[in-house]
């Protein structure tokens, strides 16, 4: 989602499949594939295969789509069940037994424990899908047209999306003004010292400031495309003060890192905050397939009928495999428990990596199990490296940020430890290969046991 590689796949790899077909008929736009030039056939779990029979760990999950792994069984289960059965695949939004059955799981799971009240609507399939419904919907609430987004955020491709969107690439291709957008710095944008909510509230409250009233803020926790740049808890409480004082909704994009990302179902959980609008997507079918999700308080619900539609709103199949996905691993903290100590795990690995090479000035942020790996400088080069390094060790991991230079760290939740200590190791293999590159020595060198 973020930059990926530009090369195009180096005939001396051995491992290169024949990529022809893509290279002639594929459109130029056309990213991952640069990064991770094999074919892939297969993947149960958190293991990829490509067409050699090669093993990858996924370290990437679809861009935070497959919380629960891949061709997870309980929920191929289901699907093969409903297919068996002819359950419906398309619907509209007319009524089907599956979208009954996900609305009422969604409530009975989700909602009800945490006393939330909220309206569901299902937009097109993918996440810009929910975020154009959201501002859309802000804006006719509020009547006015300015969002404020924020420095680095990330939240779609398609022209409201884009315009709360920050990075200059994605801008810069949409060919059009992007415009009724505000942003603003996040937090710890201008360092630990300065307080960005004092600054949004000084924009706000000045009537001169150039900033138009705005209906609504748009927020990630933690920003995954930009960098995995998290959210205080004090951060987002205060954020959403400043929200109610000045008469504006809070929507939060829980796109990526909702669904479990950070241990809680939502992300925003732990802050204690209730934004008015959130949007849901990725990880929400659990198998992969395309869903989107808008959830807004009750009294937001200003659209007329079929004011806002398409062709592909809700998704029976993933209805299916969402309704499982809850109630496999969301009717207990069981799940939730793991996911913290999965994240301990990393986070002690990460942190012992960047111990042993003192002078690398190498550092680590993120929550749950969304963790970036910061390169010194905002050095992208050095990140494409060590995951290209990675990859041709077998892992898969993405890099993400302004120059991309954070590797992230983004197994599925579900991921066994013996595959993730391995994705570990072979991350920091990769690590120590490109520092002993450039004559950085480990302070400490102790592979295959750190973190455990
Ligand atoms: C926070 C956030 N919002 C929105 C989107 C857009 O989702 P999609 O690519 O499915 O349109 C993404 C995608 O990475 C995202 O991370």
């Amino acid at each position: 989602m973020n930059s990926p590689r530009k090369e195009l796949p180096r005939k001396e790899d051995k491992n290169i499949m024949n990529l022809h077909i893509f290279d002639r008929m594929e459109s130029e736009v056309r990213g991952y594939i640069r990064s991770f030039p094999v074919i892939f056939n297969q993947a149960r779990g958190s293991i990829l295969k490509d067409e050699s029979g090669r093993e990858y760990v996924d370290f990437f999950s679809g861009a935070g789509t497959l919380n629960y792994g891949h061709n997870n069984p309980v929920l191929k289960d289901k699907v093969l069940e409903y297919l068996e059965t002819d359950g419906l695949i398309h619907g509209l939004d007319m009524a089907t037994t599956a979208k009954k059955y996900f609305i009422e799981t969604f409530e009975r799971v989700i909602l009800k424990p945490r006393q939330q009240e909220y309206t569901l609507q299902f937009t097109g399939p993918t996440g810009t899908n929910a975020v154009e419904a959201a501002l859309k919907l802000a804006r006719q609430v509020k009547g006015r047209h300015n969002i404020i987004s924020f420095t680095h955020g990330f939240h779609g491709m398609s022209g409201g999306s884009l315009a709360v969107t920050a990075n200059s690439k994605y801008r810069e291709a949409a060919g059009m003004n992007l415009s009724n957008a505000s942003f603003m710095p996040f937090d710890g944008y201008f360092g630990p010292d300065v307080n960005t909510i004092s600054y949004l509230e000084r924009m706000l409250e000045d009537s001169s400031s150039g900033v138009d009233h705005p209906a609504a803020v748009i927020v990630e926790t933690v920003q995954g495309e930009g960098g995995v740049n998290v959210a205080s808890k004090q951060w987002l409480r205060d954020l959403e003060r400043v929200c109610r004082q000045y008469d504006m909704l809070l929507i939060v994009d829980d796109i990526q890192v909702g669904c479990g990302r950070t241990g809680s179902f939502f992300s925003f959980e732990s802050a204690g905050i209730k934004p008015d609008i959130i949007t849901l997507s990725k990880s929400l079918s659990g198998f992969g397939l395309p869903m989107s999700l808008v959830l807004f308080k009750p009294e937001l619900d200003v659209w007329e009928p079929g004011a806002h539609t398409g062709t592909f709103r809700g998704n029976n199949l993933a209805f299916v495999t969402a309704a499982q996905a809850l109630e496999s691993y969301w009717m207990d903290d069981q799940f939730s428990n793991e996911v913290a100590r999965k994240e301990e795990l990393v986070r002690n690995w990460l942190e012992n990596l960047v111990q042993s090479y003192p002078m690398a000035d190498l550092t680590v942020r993120g929550r749950g199990l969304i963790q970036g790996l910061v390169m010194p400088n905002g050095d992208g080069e050095m990140a494409a490296r060590i995951a290209r390094k990675a990859f041709e060790k077998g892992l898969v991991i993405e890099t993400s940020g302004a120059n991309d230079e954070v590797l992230k760290v983004l197994p599925a939740l579900t991921i066994p430890d013996e595959e993730l200590k391995r994705g570990l190791e072979i991350l920091e293999r990769s690590v120590a290969e490109e520092l002993s590159s450039k004559g950085v020595a480990a302070h400490v060198l102790k592979f295959g046991g750190k973190g455990q």
